[in-house]
């Protein structure tokens, strides 16, 4: 997807389907406010993410996530909702592994794939995923609220003002439940730029903290303290985070490989660790929403032991 996972993608495309004259769009230095850079690029953005989501970066972060989600969730049947769940990839893991499964999305051609995507699984699967088109900073009006996991995975790059859709998750989780945020490391931006040997454009990525501008869509970008400052004041308190795609971020539109599971194994390792975890292009922060006695967590504990 843009930005973190397909702005790359993003120009390929363009030059796959002979539109590469195209000047990129004008680079900007400031978010407008309102902005949704999926919403102002729709089409580019959902080929585009769809591209990716069969290539080796899409997989091995469904993987990861899931795999940190598996550990963490309680062993029974959850109620989740997915915000922004784009083609439905992840509901259908969660939903494989017993869940009920909410996605809420805005991108009708995205949940059409959803819908086959659902629609390709096992009929006790398919039946506990369920798909509503709307807004994710309206979702506790369209879906309901008390759920035991909300998801919002590569979404908050594209709001120049992420605050709606934050407030929103921390309504939609139930008290005791659990926010799940994967979205794109300000602080190792310029990393996948650098392992392209697009040296110029790593360093000013490098000195300017943001892509916002260049052969990039505009997305924005966080780091794991800031966003856990921000839950904690909504009363959703970072539990722990996980450094994602640390050694295959910059192999773009690659299959994944035969080795897949070695691959996923070491990202895995990685992103539970210091110092590999804060080179990685995404993070998955996970957070608890405080219970109604008002107990207080630790916030930005380290992750659990591999
Ligand atoms: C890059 S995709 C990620 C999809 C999915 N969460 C995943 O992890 O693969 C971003 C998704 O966010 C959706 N989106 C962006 N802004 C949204 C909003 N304000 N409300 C609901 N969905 C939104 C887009 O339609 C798109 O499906």
């Amino acid at each position: 997807m843009p930005g973190p996972e397909s702005s790359t993608e993003v120009s390929r495309v363009r030059a796959a389907t002979g539109s590469a004259k195209k000047p990129p769009p004008a680079p900007r230095s400031a978010a407008r406010p309102g902005e949704n850079t999926w919403t102002d690029f729709a089409d580019a953005r959902a080929r585009a993410y769809l591209d990716h989501a069969q290539s080796v970066r899409g997989e091995v972060r469904f993987q990861l996530v899931t795999r940190a989600l598996t550990r963490i969730l309680p062993r029974r049947p959850c109620r989740v909702v997915d915000i922004g769940g784009g083609f439905g990839r992840q509901a259908v893991l969660l939903a494989r592994a017993g869940h009920s499964v909410v996605v809420l999305d805005n991108d009708q051609t995205l949940l059409q794939a959803a819908t086959d995507q659902v629609a390709a699984e096992e009929p006790e699967v398919a039946r506990r995923v369920s798909l509503v088109q709307g807004a994710g900073e309206q979702a506790p009006e369209l879906v309901g609220t008390g759920f035991d996991l909300v998801c919002c995975h590569s979404v908050l790059l594209y709001l120049a003002d992420p605050g709606p859709m934050l407030n929103a998750l921390a309504r939609l989780v139930r008290p005791g439940g659990l926010v799940s945020v994967l979205t794109v490391n300000r602080d190792s931006l310029a990393i996948r730029d650098g392992l392209q040997a697009d040296w110029r454009g790593a360093l000013t990525t490098l000195l300017e903290s943001s892509e916002r501008g260049g052969r990039y869509l505009p997305t924005r970008a966080d780091t794991p303290l800031e966003l856990g400052r921000r839950l904690t004041r909504l009363g959703v308190l970072p539990v722990e985070w996980y450094g994602v795609r640390v050694f295959s971020d910059h192999r773009l539109s690659e299959p994944p490989p035969e080795e897949f599971a070695d691959l996923c194994e070491l990202e895995w390792q990685a992103g539970l660790r210091d110092p590999y975890r804060q080179f990685a292009r995404l993070f998955h922060l996970v957070a608890r929403r405080e219970p109604e006695s008002g107990l207080r967590g630790e916030p930005l504990e380290p992750p659990l032991a591999p």
